[in-house]
């Protein structure tokens, strides 16, 4: 993984433009489905504006998706975001890439990592199971809300 700053983050989008739909790699942006000039924009500027570091998820040097650990409200938590494109799912690289995510957390003190997805979305849920989260399902509405203790810190992280 790397850390996205400006000179990645162009790359990071054409990632995310080639193989997600929008609504799985950035918070929504009113308009016309798929990838307008309106959300390109507004991609760049959420991967800037965002509190906490996000990460480009790579094999060699192809950039397959992101993550990111951005800072929540209760002391000692953080919030994981992730996508991959849509030809790098189902091989693994999810739960490798938040493995390290958490490595990272720990090592910057969080105690707690929370998560947000819905029921609709096997795939996440899966994902967030697998990681060992604590998983809760609002019947109305299918949000699925995770926690995940990460324990006591390590000496090493992303980058380190
Ligand atoms: C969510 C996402 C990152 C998961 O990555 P992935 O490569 O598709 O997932 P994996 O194939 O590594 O599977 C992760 C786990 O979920 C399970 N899983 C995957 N798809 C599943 C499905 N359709 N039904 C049930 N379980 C499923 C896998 O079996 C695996 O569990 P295991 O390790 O116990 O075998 C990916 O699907 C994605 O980018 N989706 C769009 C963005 C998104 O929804 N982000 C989630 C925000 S929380």
């Amino acid at each position: 993984m790397r850390q996205i700053d400006e000179e990645l983050l162009p790359r990071v989008l054409e990632a995310a433009v080639s193989g997600t739909d929008p609504a799985e790699a950035m918070p929504p942006v009113p308009g016309p489905p798929g990838w307008t000039p309106e959300r390109r924009a507004a991609f760049g500027d959420f991967h800037r504006r965002t509190a906490g570091p996000s990460y480009a998820i790579m094999t060699g040097e192809e950039i397959i998706g992101a993550t990111r650990l951005t800072p929540a409200e209760a002391p000692g938590a953080a919030e994981i975001g992730i996508w991959l494109t849509r030809q790098a799912r189902g091989k693994g690289h999810s739960v490798a890439a938040l493995h390290q995510l958490i490595e990272e957390a720990r090592a910057q003190g969080k105690t707690a990592l929370i998560a947000e997805t819905n029921a609709a979305n096997p795939a996440a849920v899966g994902l967030l199971r697998t990681l060992g989260a604590k998983l809760w399902e609002d019947p109305d509405t299918g949000a699925v809300h995770a926690t995940l203790r990460v324990g006591d810190s390590v000496e090493h992280g992303i980058g380190r």
